[in-house]
């Protein structure tokens, strides 16, 4: 039967429609077409995946479902009614709720104030803290969070304060819930657990739609998928349908290789000593486990022309949005960029062009928060490496980047060690330390526990140390 017949003669076996349709959505930015006539069709209750390379156009998709942007051609319908989102306001009433690639959420506010604000439940014209307090501390409950509802934001690891935006939407009784990435942040053991309650969200009937580049997990959750390349949709279907080389390849158009390694490194002189981890400038030392965010700030702080660091969260220290692509790219540089005192436009267009063009950043934006987040990485990562210091620390340098940028961004790192300087390599992902260190330590509970050689890493060996069992 096709779908017009049905619906001219509706009957109690006829499906209900669609909890997402988007047909023929097309959108322009200033000199680029970030999609182009795409279309997209979610049941209710499914877990739906878009893949797409780094500025394939997955953001602004999910961000016109979410009225923050408005299509220039296409339609969106929920449900079978057609809608018209002017803003996320009109998309939340009715229904609609997006965590972003980065978070929104108020560091000096506690989790509850983060949750209802904007939405605070009132008693006889008052804010009732205790009714929001009860409000959230149920939702958490219910739904196996990790979270207190008195926690300041600021005191949480960046994991968890995803799971305050998707308590968010569940306060919002978001039906339709879009997470953009949400996996980027979060640890393998937080990764199930948050597939653990998108499942139950969807067997609730919810309706979930994961933005995600991550091939293992997107065929782990998800029931269908579709993949953008370039703004225009270039595979769909049901997710079982697909292996993983066949996902990289609609997203990249080539083959790529998912199990690649590298020759091991030369060590020489040491560029780094502090009790219990040496780094010897030509090798890569892969740290694994949890803990890693006071080793990485002590190495850091204050010695700036030694090491170059990629921080973890691109957006709090690692960049300035609202300022030119150029001048983030600068940062660092501007003893090297000026002549007598003064910053040279020219210099610091030339040395920005050069990174662009070596980390393959795309993007016409004139801004950095205008790239899309996978070539704000790109972007960050080529600054730093660009800095030539003994030692670079880089905190999960692939997060968010696509399966072709990773495989970029690993021979960057390579090519930094083989050029002679130390790397420290801090990764969630442990299939990366793998293909990367020569050495891997693993950190528990703050301290380290166990030492491999390339020789002998063995995945679960490593695994076993990080869960705390040490040797
Ligand atoms: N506000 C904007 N102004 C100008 N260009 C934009 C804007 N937002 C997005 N773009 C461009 O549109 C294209 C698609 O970007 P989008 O953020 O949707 O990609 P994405 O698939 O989400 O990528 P990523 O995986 O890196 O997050 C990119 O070329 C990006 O630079
Ligand atoms: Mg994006």
């Amino acid at each position: 039967m096709t779908r017009s017949s049905r619906a001219r003669s509706p009957s109690m076996t006829q499906p209900s429609p669609d909890a997402v349709e988007l047909r023929g959505i097309t959108k322009r930015f200033p000199g680029v077409l970030a999609n182009s006539d795409v279309s997209l069709s979610v049941r209710a209750g499914e877990i739906h995946a878009l893949m797409g390379e780094n500025g394939a156009g997955k953001s602004t998709l999910m961000s016109i479902l979410y009225g923050l942007h408005q299509p220039d051609a296409g339609t969106i319908a929920l449900h079978g009614r057609e809608v018209s989102f002017t803003s996320p306001a009109q998309a939340i009433s009715t229904g609609v709720g997006m965590v972003h690639q980065d978070f929104a959420l108020f560091p000096q506010l506690t989790v509850t104030e983060n949750v209802i604000f904007g939405r605070e439940p009132i008693r006889r014209g008052f804010l009732s803290r205790k009714a929001a307090r009860a409000a959230v501390a149920s939702l958490i409950d219910k739904h196996e969070l990790r979270l207190r509802p008195d926690t300041r934001i600021a005191d949480l690891p960046v994991g968890l304060r995803q799971q305050v935006e998707i308590l968010k939407l569940l306060y919002r009784e978001a039906s339709i819930l879009i997470l953009d990435e949400p996996t980027a942040v979060l640890t393998p053991a937080e990764t199930s657990r948050l597939f653990g309650v998108l499942r139950d969200l969807a067997a609730a009937g919810k309706t979930v739609l994961f933005v995600s580049h991550k091939l293992q997990e997107v065929l782990e959750v998800s029931d269908n998928v579709t993949v953008l390349r370039d703004g225009e949709v270039t595979a769909r279907g049901a997710t079982s349908s697909f292996t993983g080389p066949a996902l990289a390849s609609a997203m990249t158009g080539r083959a790529v290789d998912l199990d690649r390694t590298y020759p091991a490194g030369s060590p020489g002189k040491v560029v780094l000593e502090i009790p219990g981890l040496t780094v010897y400038a030509g090798e890569i030392v892969g740290i694994a486990g949890n803990g890693q965010a006071e080793l990485v700030e002590s190495i850091t702080t204050g010695v700036h022309d030694e090491v170059a660091h990629v921080p973890e969260s691109r957006s709090e220290v690692g960049s300035a949005p609202h300022a030119p692509l150029a001048a983030n790219l600068a940062v660092g540089f501007q003893r090297r960029l000026a002549n007598k005192g003064f910053l040279r436009p020219s210099a610091i267009r030339e040395h920005a062009g050069k990174i662009i063009a070596r980390f393959d950043v795309r993007g016409t934006g004139s801004t950095m928060d205008t790239l899309s987040g996978g070539n704000q990485q790109k972007a960050i990562l080529g600054r730093e490496l660009t800095h030539g210091a003994p030692l670079l620390v880089v905190e999960q340098p692939t997060r968010g980047v696509d399966v072709g940028a990773i495989e970029n961004i690993h021979a960057q790192l390579i090519a930094y060690r083989d050029a002679g300087h130390g790397v420290l390599l801090v990764s969630a992902e442990l299939s990366e330390i793998l293909a990367l260190s020569d050495r891997i330590l693993v950190m528990y509970g703050g301290r380290f526990v166990a030492e491999f050689d390339r020789e002998n890493a063995d995945p679960g060996q490593i695994g076993l140390a990080m869960a705390g069992g040490a040797r």
